[in-house]
This record gives C-alpha cells, structure tokens and sequence, in this order.
C-alpha cells in the first residue's frame, strides 16, 4: 500500500485523481494540495464529493507532507519547484503538466518561454505514454505523463510510422477538443456565450503539443512534414483526432490492421474499431479508441479519448500501475468511475 499527494488536486485533472486515488486498491491515503483553494474543503468546490471521499481537506502547497509518489496537477512551469527536491528525497513523482515531456531544455524553453532548471530530468524521465508497452519503468522515478491530444494522436499514428516510415509522404493531424482542456481558470473565450454553437482553430503552428508529438515520432524513424492544428469544440470534456497520411504506395487495409492489433495487443485500454470512433464511446473512460481508413495511397487515422482520463489522470494511474509493478488496469476498470460527472 502506498501514500499518495495530489498536488493541485483541486484543479480539473486533479479533481479526476481524487476520484481515482479514493477508490484505488493499493493506495491507502492520499492528500490534496492546493493553492488559493488551500484551507477549504473539497467538497465545498466539487459538491458531488460529499460523503464520498475519504479525505476532505485541501492542504497547503507550501507544505507538502511524506507521501511515497505525488501527483502534479499544476500550470505548467509550477512542477520545476517541486519535482527536483521531490525526487531527490527518493520520492516517485508523475507530472501531468508539460514540464518534463520534452527531452531538450531548448526545445521546452522555445515552447514554453520559461527557463528549465532541472534539465537533467528531462533525460531521466520516462514518457509515460502508458499503452505503447515498451518503456522501461524501472530506469526512473518520474514520470511525465503525456498531453492529452498527443496521447490521442500518438497512440493513433505510433503503429503505422512504426512499420510504413518509409511510404510517408506528409502526415497531418486535425484535432478537437472541449473546453476543459484549457483547466478552470475562467476565460472569456470558454465562456458558453461564446462557445455555444461554435467551432474555432486555435495555436496554428504554435501549439506546445506539437513538438511533443514530433518528438515521439522522430524516435520511430520518422522525419517527414508535419501539421497540426487544434480546434476547439462546444463540449466540456473530449479529444478527437483525424489525422491524414500521404504515402508513395498502397499499403493495404489488411496489412496495417494486422501491423495495429500485434502492437496494441498488450494494451488493455486501446480499442480498435471498424468504424471512426465517437467521442461517446470514450468519454469518462481511460480508454482510446481508435480507427484506420485507406483508399490508394491516402490513410485516414481517427482516435477519440477523454482529455481528463486517457489524456491526464486516467493515464497518470496507468502509469503509477506500472511504475509500482501493479497491474496496470487496477482502479481504472471500475464502473463508479466511469459514470462520474467529468470535469
Ligand atoms: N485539462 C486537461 O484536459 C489536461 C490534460 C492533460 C494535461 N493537463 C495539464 O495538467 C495540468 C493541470 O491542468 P488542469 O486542467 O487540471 O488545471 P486547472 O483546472 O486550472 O487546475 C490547476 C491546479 O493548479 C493549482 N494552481 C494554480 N495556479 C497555481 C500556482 N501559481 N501555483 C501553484 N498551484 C497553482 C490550482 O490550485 P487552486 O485551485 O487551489 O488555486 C489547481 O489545483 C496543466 O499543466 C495542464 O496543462 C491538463
């Protein structure tokens, strides 16, 4: 049994971890850190918890106490105070921000416009993206989870570059998502009033999940153009990826589907469909489902997860599973969770 501290547990992916560390079997307690939040109850900000949840306090971030693994909910660029001193103490640590995803502090100091001060992490840290099954877990204490439309993107692409790099063309991602993805920070642009009815692209050619995705590409050999472009839909919770490949010949339906089920074949939360995915399918779940199309030489790849679950802390328990050496579907199947309001 281990003890757990939830930093930024009262944010929307930290609200999802209550949830997950409350009822999750080989957790024996956890704590909830937060900022302006601190000294109040949880369930005076999410109601729902009431008579549900083991501990209702939310501690203060400036004092955390002796946990055995933390989990990081906050803004990006918070985690560098707390992960360095955390891990040096022996403790395991998963961040579900984007401070320690990219491997180089130039390429996170570009994109995040903050100096790195721990860069040596960023070497030792496992991309926990949980269902590609091939990381060593045992080589690391930290773990940086993966961002949510990479999750979805990645899982969708990673099995095709793994065995057709060579007949890529360009690859292009377009993808959705709900409004919870930008946290519960209010913004005028996520208000109803602006959103409802409404469809807009955002970050075009400067969102920071970008270079993330390319990364992880670029270790399965791949270095052909690539697009990505981000949009916002008029829902609270859910990724939705389309991503579109040229290639140089035809590979056949048969062949990539065959390449898709060996690769997937050990990842319990990876479905692959006969037909694109819904959105329905997959929210309040840790799963990813996932869709090829081809015709000629144009494959058509559709994924669709829950940004909170799959995309955030759904993933972050995936991976404390596996880093503890448990089995990595525990606490994530039960049917209490998925049912529960989502963000
Ligand atoms: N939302 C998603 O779908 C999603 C998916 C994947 C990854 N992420 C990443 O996960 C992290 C958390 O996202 P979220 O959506 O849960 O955010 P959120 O709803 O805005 O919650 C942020 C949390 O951080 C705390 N916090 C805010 N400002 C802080 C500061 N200056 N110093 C210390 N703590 C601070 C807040 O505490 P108080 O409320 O107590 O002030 C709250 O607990 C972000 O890095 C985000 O990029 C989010």
């Amino acid at each position: 049994m281990i003890s757990v501290g939830i930093i930024g547990g009262s944010g929307y992916t930290g609200r999802k971890l209550v949830e997950y560390c409350n009822i999750h079997p080989e957790i024996s307690d956890y704590t909830v850190y937060g900022h302006n939040s601190s000294g109040k109850h949880l369930s005076d900000l999410f109601p729902e918890f009431d008579n549900i949840i083991q501990n209702n306090e939310i501690s203060s971030i400036d004092l955390l106490g002796e946990h055995d693994l933390y989990f990081i909910a906050l803004p990006h660029g918070e985690a560098l105070n707390f992960v360095p001193q955390l891990i040096s103490a022996g403790k395991k640590v998963i961040d579900i921000g984007g401070d320690y995803r990219l491997d180089s502090k130039e390429e996170y100091e570009l994109w995040y416009g903050k100096k790195h001060t721990s860069p040596d992490l960023l070497k030792s840290k496992v991309y926990g993206l949980a269902d590609y099954q091939r990381q060593d877990y045992s080589t690391t204490n930290l773990i940086a989870n993966p961002g949510c439309y990479p999750t979805a993107t990645l899982l969708g692409l990673l099995p095709f570059i793994d065995s057709f790099s060579e007949e890529i063309l360009t690859v292009s991602t377009v993808a959705y998502s709900g409004t919870s993805g930008a946290g519960k920070t209010p913004k005028q642009e996520l208000m109803l009033s602006e959103m409802d009815g409404n469809v807009s692209a955002y970050n075009l050619n400067n969102h920071r999940h970008q270079p993330e995705i390319i990364q992880m590409m670029n270790i399965f050999g791949f270095d052909s153009p690539y697009s990505f472009s981000t949009h916002l839909l008029p829902i609270a919770v859910g990724i939705y990826a389309t991503t579109s490949i040229h290639l140089n010949r035809a590979v056949s339906q048969e062949d990539i589907l065959r390449k898709y089920k060996s690769f997937y074949s050990e990842s319990p939360f990876v479905r692959l469909r006969n037909i694109p995915p819904q959105l329905k399918w997959v929210v309040g779940t840790n799963f990813c489902d996932i869709n090829i199309s081809i015709k000629d030489k144009i494959l058509i790849i559709t994924s669709a997860i829950d940004n909170l679950i799959k995309g955030a802390s759904g993933q972050a328990i995936q991976n404390m599973n596996l880093l503890l050496g448990l089995d990595e579907t525990m606490g994530l199947l039960n049917k209490g969770v998925k049912n529960v309001p989502n963000y």
